[in-house]
């Protein structure tokens, strides 16, 4: 008999992790029924439909058209919604990845309906919970059947927190095959010759950490930041939504904007962020996957927080945290305009072939 699988997202670091598996779920149509939930955490076209149309990804079969929200409101909608879908659709199994609130809530539902749960990216941990994703992520996997993990501190994590390691599965990181599969067409954008950008000449930053963004203190740190490397680096940043809100709230908008050699816009689709990540002299985000990104393309980046559940980036990769100590950003910065780079190679199984150990392991007749 066909097993129906329930495959969620709803924000953007979660689609380049659904793309891959929709596709290989959908190479074996006499094992499985596959039905793609949308929660609509993220909703504006460039936070959501330009990724479905870069990634190939078939639209959502459900769209629950959540929206935003403070965090009891968005997943208290999530959960109402995606019971109903639930209770109708009746899936063997729900696959939820990373660890944003639709993560969470949709985790919460099936558990109480006895619906088991697979969770892509499981056991990364910050150990830092004023972090919202560090809650989702301890309670979604405290509630999942399948555990894959992209890195081996996830399999410690779990193992320290009592997982039974039947459950755990070492698989890689799946952002990588969507990574991989599109190499092409990154390197085919032609962004950097709309914004006049040169090779390895600039540095690209995301920032929207609600400890970054949301309080005038960290934000005027930021400007200062900012103030220091556009002296020397053109500096491109895609703002995300959240924090244009903030800049805006805190009246700051027009102060980021007159910062000489500072480029803010739009957020890009996901072929021409990557195209700006592959040819940027160095990265400086807050992002949980750029961190991985860089690794994975041996492109230096400074993380502005104080902590990373990806510690393999540290180890293995390019990535350095360096909070907003602005003594500490000047001298990467410095070394980095040096060519003195920290360099990376490959973590274990970032190779493309996830979806593919992922589906291999759900194939088996006896999991679920
Ligand atoms: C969410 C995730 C975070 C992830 C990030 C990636 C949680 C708790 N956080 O944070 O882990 O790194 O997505 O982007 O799930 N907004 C829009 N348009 C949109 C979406 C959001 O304008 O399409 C604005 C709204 O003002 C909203 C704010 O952004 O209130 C924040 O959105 P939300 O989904 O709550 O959290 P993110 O900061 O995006």
């Amino acid at each position: 008999m066909k097993r129906k699988i329930c495959l969620v997202a709803g924000a953007r670091p979660n689609f380049m992790k659904i793309a891959p598996l929709e596709k290989e779920i959908s190479k074996h149509p006499n094992d499985f029924e596959k039905l793609l939930v949308h929660t609509g955490q993220h909703y504006d076209d460039e936070m959501s439909r330009s990724f479905f149309k870069d990634l190939n990804l078939q639209e959502p079969d459900i769209y629950l058209g959540v929206g935003s929200g403070t965090h009891a409101e968005q997943t208290g909608k999530i959960m109402i919604e995606f019971e109903k879908v639930c209770s109708q659709e009746k899936p063997d199994l729900i696959v939820v990845v990373g660890d944003v609130n639709s993560t969470l809530a949709c985790s919460i539902v099936v558990a109480k309906l006895n619906i088991k749960i697979a969770h892509v990216e499981a056991g990364l941990r910050s150990f830092d919970r004023t972090m919202p994703e560090e809650i989702n992520r301890i309670v979604t996997d405290s509630l999942s059947d399948f555990l894959f993990v992209s890195e081996k501190s996830g399999i410690a994590n779990l193992h320290n927190e009592g997982v039974k390691p039947e459950k755990i599965h070492f698989v890689g990181n799946i952002m990588i095959d969507s990574l991989m599969t599109n190499i092409r067409a990154i390197k085919a954008s032609k962004i950097l010759k709309e914004l006049e950008l040169k090779e390895k000449n600039y540095c690209l930053m995301t920032l929207h950490r609600p400890d970054n963004v949301d309080h005038k203190k960290s934000l005027t740190e930021i400007y200062e930041i900012l103030a220091f490397i556009s002296k020397s680096v053109r500096i491109v940043y895609p703002i995300h939504p959240r924090t244009l809100k903030m800049l805006k709230t805190h009246h700051l908008l027009e102060k980021f904007n007159g910062l000489n050699n500072f480029d803010m816009l739009q957020p890009l689709g996901y072929f021409d962020f990557m195209k700006l990540v592959t040819e940027a002299s160095f990265v400086m985000t807050d992002s949980g996957g750029i961190q991985e990104e860089t690794t994975y393309l041996n492109i230096p980046c400074l993380t502005l927080r104080n902590n990373t559940e990806r510690p393999i980036t540290l180890e293995e990769g390019s990535n350095q945290l360096v909070g907003r100590d602005i003594k500490l950003i000047k001298k990467c910065v410095s070394d980095i305009v040096a060519g003195n780079v920290k360099h990376s190679h490959k973590p274990k199984l970032w190779d493309g072939k996830t979806a593919e150990r992922i589906v291999k392991i759900l194939r088996k007749k006896e999991v679920f």
